[in-house]
């Protein structure tokens, strides 16, 4: 027994999302969530799977991984929501492994397994074609879908006053891009970090930043336009890099180079750019999903000598369940304009709004898939 959904295929690499009509399961794990789904933000990291950037994803599958939705139906051993709760949706982890144990699931070591190779973590995904062709998840999540399975460790319940069409986003880029700067880089107050790529994971951790005190804040982009909204959300000073050289423009606002550098562009000679802008002392997050290198050219100066630091971080280091809330409290004593960035689309805009956000032009497209809900 099963019942459908409206869903966007990734059939192929570099193909369209396709909407199609699958079989969701219709029986329930003990840990899992069925979640109705209100609305989903557009991740640059979708496109990343679409276009072959981030690894070897195995098409066809349902990716999607900013959902915000209701809770239909939970599992006999699910504690942590209830049927009719509101929730926005996160990555999965295990919860028993030892980065899980000290407080950081984003480090967890199933975390690729069970986020980025299409099955949940029983090796099973919930969605089928009619003649019984497997379609895969994503983030255990898939929420480009009218309706998803999930695990409970992948819902963060919100409060049912909140508007659910503009809070998915909080789901995973804006809560890499503030995470980065709170739980990765921690800022000390009066210091000076610079962002390349001023999207959705670049102006959450110009927010964060600026929440934390930071008080030079340095955006570097290619789109005049996204910067000028960056000047706007509190950047002291903006780069566009193709007019100027950013490295050397930020060590003369700076006298010397930034304490703090983040890179969400990926491409090979900006992730140096930023590793480059680095006082002594310096750190550094490289966050982009890329296949793409960057070189240290000078290694021994600048990690010893400099003692400059390249620092891993993934989805900001944040603990969902924590993180999410803080961000809706800052949200809503304005101090994280997050909403202020999205664009809403029909589902079948679907890849409208994708190609809208490749070319700069949206920062962040929220695709609204339940047209009926108020909030
Ligand atoms: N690691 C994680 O946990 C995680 C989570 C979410 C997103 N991501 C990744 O983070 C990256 C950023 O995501 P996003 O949604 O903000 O994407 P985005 O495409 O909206 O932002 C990238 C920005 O870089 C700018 N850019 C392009 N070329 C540039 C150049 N030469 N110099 C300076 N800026 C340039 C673009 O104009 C754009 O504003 C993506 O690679 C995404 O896949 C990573
Ligand atoms: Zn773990
Ligand atoms: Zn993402």
């Amino acid at each position: 027994m099963s019942n459908q959904i409206k869903a966007a295929v990734l059939n192929k690499l570099n193909g369209d999302f396709e909407l199609e009509t699958l079989n969701l399961a219709s029986t329930l794990s003990p840990h899992e969530v069925k979640v109705h789904i209100v609305a989903s933000g557009i991740c640059h990291t979708d496109e990343a799977v679409r276009n072959g950037q981030g690894g070897d994803y195995p098409y066809p599958g349902v990716v999607g991984h900013e959902g915000a939705g209701i809770v239909e139906e939970i599992g006999s051993a699910v504690r942590s929501c209830k049927q009719g709760d509101h929730v926005i949706l996160c990555y999965d982890y295990d919860g028993y492994c030892k980065n899980c144990l000290d407080g950081r699931p984003a480090a967890c070591f199933n975390w690729n397994k069970l986020n980025m190779e299409g099955f949940n973590a029983e090796g099973k995904t919930p969605f089928s074609r009619d003649d019984g062709t497997e379609v895969h998840n994503f983030f255990n999540q898939s929420s480009f879908a009218t309706e998803t399975i999930v695990d409970d460790r992948n819902v963060t319940v919100v409060g049912d006053d909140i508007d659910l069409r503009k809070v998915g986003p909080l789901g995973c880029g804006f809560v890499t891009g503030s995470g980065t700067v709170f739980n990765a880089l921690q800022p000390k107050v009066g210091s000076a970090i610079v962002i390349f790529g001023t999207g959705a994971v670049g102006l959450g951790a110009l927010m964060a930043a600026k929440i934390t005190g930071c008080n030079t804040l340095i955006c570097v982009d290619v789109v005049d336009h996204r910067l000028e909204t960056a000047k706007k959300i509190g950047a002291t000073h903006i780069i566009n890099s193709k007019e100027e050289d950013p490295v050397k423009k930020i060590k003369e606002i700076t006298n010397g180079g930034v304490d703090y550098a983040i890179d969400t562009t990926g491409i090979s000679p900006v992730m140096t750019q930023a590793f480059e802008s680095l006082t002594s002392g310096g750190k550094f997050a490289p966050v982009a999903v890329t296949r793409h290198e960057f070189k240290i050219e000078h290694p021994f100066a600048d990690l010893t000598s400099y003692q400059k630091s390249v620092i891993g971080v993934l989805m900001g280091d944040a603990v969902p369940q924590k993180s999410i809330p803080q961000l809706i409290e800052f949200w809503q004593a304005s101090k994280f304009p997050s909403d202020t960035l999205e664009k809403f689309y029909t589902f079948d805009q679907i890849n409208e709004a994708n190609a809208d956000s490749n070319s700069g032009k949206v920062i962040k497209p929220v695709l609204v898939i339940d047209e009926d809900y108020r909030p």
